[in-house]
């Protein structure tokens, strides 16, 4: 059984003092506890929510990192330094990072390779244009970079894997795929996962959802059969939005 995640993403949203605000008030709030909660914050909160949510399951994510141990990279965090914080889950390629800091599918491999090595989990995001939906070219174009994203991860690794469907035409828009078209995705990411491994490391992956996912729409999301979870981006900066969609997932 594949353990429901509900994983905030906030972007480059929310200062230290406004992070230390938001754990104190999601810690008044009763999360649903058959469900995994995940937030990933800039790098300057990952201090303070590590120390908020230290008694509670709620699990604290980094928004990138870089693929090097240490050395020369200004202004770079490597994966040691985020392991040693105690951090637990990074993203790595939000089609953000890919469209506006040219990220390429072996920078995010590599990036998968550096989290895994330190003992944390990526979230792998993936997902397609509007233009290549409309050409019929999104299936294709998910599982090739879900391939390239997992180049020599091991079967080992990989069945703790978190990847993140989220088409780059539903991010922030207000609209979101189907849930039968999420489902969709999810089920052929799944498939391309048990070609590439066999099918324990496809049925223990956890494959989520990104893209206006809404309090009122996660329930239906996630009833379909591949949907594991929601990356949240919006609706995650409220505690009560991101409480909803914990109780709804
Ligand atoms: O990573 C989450 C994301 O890109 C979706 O953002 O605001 O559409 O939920 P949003």
């Amino acid at each position: 059984m594949r353990t429901p995640l509900i994983a905030g993403n906030w972007k480059m949203n929310m200062t230290v003092s406004e992070a230390g605000a938001f754990a104190d008030e999601l810690l008044n709030n009763k999360l649903n506890q058959g469900v995994e909660a995940a937030v990933c914050a800039p790098f300057i909160d990952l201090p303070v929510l590590i120390e908020k949510f230290k008694d509670t399951d709620i699990k604290v994510g980094a928004q990138n990192v870089y693929y090097e141990q240490s050395g020369a990279f200004t202004g770079e965090i490597s994966a040691p330094m985020l392991k040693e914080l105690g951090v637990h889950y990074v993203i790595a390629g939000h089609s953000e990072r890919r469209e506006l800091f040219g990220e390429s599918d072996s920078d995010i491999n590599k990036k998968a390779h550096a989290v895994i090595e330190a003992g944390m989990v990526p979230i792998i995001c993936v997902g397609e244009t509007e233009a290549e939906r409309d050409n019929g070219e999104h299936t294709e174009k998910v599982a090739n970079q879900v391939k390239a994203a997992l180049q020599g991860v091991k079967a080992e690794a990989a069945g703790d894997l978190v990847i993140a469907y989220e088409p780059i035409w539903a991010i922030g828009t207000g609209k979101s795929a189907t849930s039968d078209d999420a489902n969709a995705m999810c089920k052929s990411i799944r498939t391309k996962v048990e070609k590439l491994y066999d099918k324990g490391v496809a049925d223990s992956v956890r494959i989520l959802y990104g893209g206006s996912v809404k309090p009122a729409t996660v329930e239906e999301l996630m009833s379909k059969s591949d949907v594991d979870g929601a990356l949240v981006g919006g609706a995650a900066l409220k505690t009560d939005d991101y409480t909803a969609l914990v109780a709804g997932a």
